[in-house]
């Protein structure tokens, strides 16, 4: 049986979201043992994936990943600043923790993220003199600091993908290079600005050459659910294969809300990109409960709970009508008490994931695995 946590009243004024305050997550909660688990309710359909850092691979929170997960990405230690903060020094250890702990627990282990713009260690943009590469006006000068970072990328990604090839398949191997109104279709980047998009064919082909014919390489995005955004990515995927580039598939990072996008508009894109033969994946999906950046609460009021189930449910109703495009779907997350959007846009108690921050089945789970289950929606 679900159990609802008692929340406080609330109320909407003006656009506002107000709402009186309850404890934050309890230490020592136990996971509902009784649950069907997410990953196999999908079993045959894609893989259930959740975003962790390693200080999350005890405790409840690991219960339950245990438990409904089968599937695991780092939130942040796989990330460029992270796993290769200068050219020489590569930090290991939290990477390899839960590649460790994807192993021992039978899961899959996504990596995010070989190539991005941010959370990016700056020393790939400097010289041998420790100057700004991406400033730099004069053409020969240029030429070659364009070879070195394409030199660079190569080692990072034949570093990396080398390590861990045997243990990881799908690899994110570049996010968030596109921008519908930059050069092009890319966003101009310090990546983009010193090598043009060369940097991205070189770090799909390096993983290719890695990792050889097992791994699946990913170029990942958020809002490719907008027209002008879907548009651009498609753009430069269809250019890559036309290429030879050894894409495999599309990450679509659906950090989403209870109201936007459409359901129609996230189906849209996976078909549009499983038209070119590409397999998709959610890379990062969490379903915040505030529709815009003015609200804000420090618990969430029952109703929004249950339209974000309903919410769920519509959703991933599509996902199964699209199971044969899509491989695997990945929370950023495991539960409500650790989110990135408690921080982001604005400091704020949001509630994006199935389990609250008791760690117990919300209306997004029953949403998920029997509607049936789900309270009335309010009037
Ligand atoms: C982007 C990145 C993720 C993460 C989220 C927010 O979507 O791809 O790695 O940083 O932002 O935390």
């Amino acid at each position: 049986m679900a159990r609802f946590r008692s929340l406080a009243p609330s109320i909407i004024v003006a656009g506002l979201l107000l709402c009186a305050s309850t404890g934050a997550a309890a230490q020592g909660s136990r996971i509902q043992a009784d649950l069907p688990a997410l990953k196999d309710v999908f079993a045959g359909a894609f893989s259930i994936g959740a975003a962790v850092e390693p200080f999350q691979l005890s405790g409840t929170t690991a219960d339950l990943l245990a438990k409904h997960y089968n599937c695991l990405v780092a939130e942040n230690v796989m990330k460029p600043a992270a796993i290769h903060p200068a050219e020489d020094r590569y930090i290991w250890f939290k990477a390899d923790k839960l590649v460790q702990y994807a192993v021992d627990h039978g899961m899959e282990m996504r990596f995010h993220t070989l190539i991005w713009h941010t959370q990016n260690a700056e020393w790939f943009f400097r010289d041998a003199v420790g100057s700004d590469m991406a400033a730099e006006t004069d053409p020969a000068k240029r030429a070659a600091n364009k070879a070195l970072l394409l030199k660079r990328v190569e080692s990072h990604v034949a570093t990396i993908v080398g390590r861990y090839k045997d243990r990881v398949v799908s690899w994110d191997v570049v996010n968030e290079v596109m921008d519908p109104n930059g050069p092009g279709g890319y966003r101009e980047s310090s990546w983009y600005k010193i090598a043009g998009p060369d940097y991205i064919e070189t770090a799909f082909r390096a993983a290719r050459a890695a990792g050889g014919p097992g791994v699946k390489l990913y170029i990942t995005d958020y809002g490719t659910d907008e027209p002008a955004r879907r548009d651009a990515l498609y753009g430069i995927v269809k250019d890559m294969l036309a290429k030879g580039v050894p894409v495999d598939g599309v990450g679509h990072q659906s950090h989403i809300n209870v109201r936007y996008p459409t359901v129609q508009a996230i189906g849209d894109s996976i078909r549009l990109f499983a038209s070119l033969g590409l397999d998709n994946q959610i890379t990062e999906l969490d379903v915040s409960v505030y529709a815009s950046d003015g609200e804000s609460c420090t618990s969430v009021p029952p109703e929004l709970l249950v339209e974000q189930g309903y919410r769920y449910r519509e959703l991933f109703e599509e996902f199964l009508r699209l199971k044969d495009c899509i491989s695997n779907v990945t929370f950023w997350g495991v539960a409500d008490d650790h989110s990135w959007l408690h921080n982001r846009p604005i400091p704020r108690r949001d509630a994006p994931f199935a389990f609250d921050d008791q760690f117990q089945a919300k209306p997004a789970y029953w949403g998920m695995v029997d509607p049936a289950k789900l309270p009335a929606r309010a009037k």
